[in-house]
């Protein structure tokens, strides 16, 4: 059964995404770790923030042939005898479930903190849903070319805001103009920010620093003595390195660096290669697992990428491969419905768009071309052995909106277009309880653009959307339920599955709430 090509191949898979909130510097980062492994050739080439769409390549023709941005979504490059996998996870207007259940599929977390901001709000959540799902997350502090804050304050704020432990894997020497370099503790080195100003080596074992000149900068001014003060401190009061409580995600291991000035990058990389995991097995409904070295092919549906483009009404579903060998034109059967289909029409994440032959394994991604066949959180498998991985989570919703039809005469589409997009998974939807209109809830503004533009364009059904703002979602256990505990600061609605909840206005009418009914227990979603 084994077969050790493909054993070979899926250990050498490294799928993660990374996590940041807006401008601590993940696109810069990307881009060096795609230009390390000559996956792009200059940098500039993912960014398209400034002229308002998304990331664009110079090595995906796909896109250019279906007018549809998918190269930013998925970028693939190899490294040492590693194969890269970096999941986008949007930021800014594009943040969306998507964002979200993109963490669904991945094996690891790289975590991008600005040095001057230290953890921010968006951070904080993407955090949370990587820590439940238990894989290894890295932190990367960047912008170290600038003035941030001490690096004991950041690691403090980490273990109290995130409640993770931390373990650094090198400290800053200096910081801002004063930046002298890294010490790398891990890796037991200095690594210079300015090689040339110490004969040109980059990369100085601790044993030869004391030969570094004493009136070179960091020597003279004595902040070398005091970062070798600081780690020896951090290493006898701080947490020491675990590397199963890294597995588990009970621990992160702390890089400093600079993404512009590629400073601490490659280091980071290498090292993060060395205890990323490679993909294992996944949870099926009935509790087992299916291993990733099972020759049969099978994976999930983790996202649907609907085209804003008029000309183009095609959507990719992304999936992420969990078991056996993809193959072009490869019979797969969509458990959902039992479905018989064909995998012709697939976009594969390439290293390199000329070489045509490549393998997709476990653990990669694959775009397959949809008609409107998939829903998120589907399971597609090879052969007769039903697999039906695990449903993915529903995330709570954080912005509201009231939806009606423009058109009365519209009514039927517009019911059809709703419950479709809610069925795979665009949107959430929700009933009042006593007015019983609709409303729909995303994590995203552009959620609710993106189900505008496909209600009308796909279901000939023009909405309009009155903004409720942002709302806490809290479900109520109906056995619990009074009608009279519903008020204009905390909206009594139901689910699509008829379960209550209410939507505060905010955390005070939820305390209020709480106050008033100690008895009840409110939940939210994921
Ligand atoms: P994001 O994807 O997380 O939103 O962040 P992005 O990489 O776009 O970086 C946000 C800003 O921070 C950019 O500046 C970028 O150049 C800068 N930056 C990233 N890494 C570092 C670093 O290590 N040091 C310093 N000093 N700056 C860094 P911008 O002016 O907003 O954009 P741009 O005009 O440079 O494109």
């Amino acid at each position: 059964m084994d077969n050790p090509n493909l054993r070979k191949e899926v250990d050498s898979r490294r799928t993660f995404a990374i996590i940041s909130h807006p401008d601590a510097g993940k696109t810069t980062i990307t881009e060096q770790l795609l230009l390390f492994g000559g996956a792009i050739r200059q940098a500039g080439t993912v960014k398209g923030k400034k002229t308002g769409n998304f990331a664009k390549s110079d090595w995906m023709e796909i896109e250019k042939q279906r007018g549809i941005s998918v190269t930013s979504s998925v970028m693939q490059f190899d490294y040492d005898d590693k194969r890269v996998n970096i999941l986008d996870t949007p930021g800014h207007e594009d943040f969306s479930e998507d964002t979200y259940r993109t963490l669904m599929a991945v094996d690891s977390a790289v975590m991008v903190i600005d040095s001057a901001k230290g953890i921010e709000a968006q951070t904080k959540k993407l955090f949370q849903v990587v820590k439940r799902r238990g894989i290894p997350i890295f932190t990367f502090i960047n912008k170290l070319d600038r003035d941030g804050r001490e690096p004991l304050e950041l690691l403090e704020e980490l273990e109290d805001l995130l409640q993770i432990e931390s373990y650094p894997m090198n400290w800053p020497i200096g910081m801002g103009k004063g930046l002298e370099g890294l010490y790398d503790i891990y890796n037991e080195r200095i690594e210079l920010y300015r090689p040339e100003n110490y004969g040109g080596e980059r990369l100085i074992p601790l044993d030869q620093a004391g030969e570094i000149p004493a009136d070179h900068p960091f020597r003279g001014s004595g902040q070398y003595e005091q970062v070798l003060e600081e780690v020896e401190l951090v290493k006898e009061a701080g947490d020491s390195f675990d590397r199963k409580k890294i597995a588990n995600g009970e621990q992160t291991p702390v890089f400093f660096g600079s993404a512009l000035t590629n400073f601490g990058v490659q280091t980071f990389l290498e090292t993060f290669l060395e205890f990323a995991p490679s993909p294992y097995a996944h949870k099926t409904q009935s509790g087992d697992e299916v291993s990733p070295y099972e020759p049969e092919f099978s994976g999930f549906v983790f996202k649907i990428q609907a085209n804003m483009n008029p000309a183009h009404r095609d959507r990719i579903a992304f999936v992420r491969i969990c078991s056996g060998t993809f193959e072009r034109g490869m019979d797969i059967t969509l458990e959902r419905t039992g479905k018989k289909m064909k995998l012709s029409n697939v976009t594969q994440f390439m290293a390199d768009a000329r070489e045509n032959i490549q393998e997709a394994v476990a653990g990669d991604i694959i775009g397959v071309y949809d008609t409107g066949n998939y829903q998120i959180g589907d399971t597609l498998y090879e052969g007769k052995l039903k697999v039906a991985y695990e449903e993915l989570p529903s995330f709570t919703p954080e912005l509201f909106m009231k939806v009606q039809a423009k058109n009365v005469m519209k009514q039927k589409s517009f019911h059809k277009g709703i419950q479709q997009l809610v069925q795979e998974g665009a949107i959430q939807m929700y009933r009042t309880y006593l007015t019983d209109e609709y409303v729909i809830g995303a994590v995203g503004q552009l959620q609710f653009e993106v189900f505008q533009y496909r209600m009308k364009n796909e279901y000939n059904a023009e909405v309009v959307m009155t903004p409720m703002g942002h709302k806490i979602a809290r479900w109520i256990d109906p056995e619990q339920l009074d009608e009279k505990m519903g008020s204009s600061r905390n909206i009594l609605a139901r689910d699509r599955f008829d379960q209550p909840l209410f939507l505060f206005e905010n955390q005070f009418a939820e305390r209020w709430f709480a106050d008033k009914y100690p008895d009840v227990k409110l939940k939210s979603l994921m």
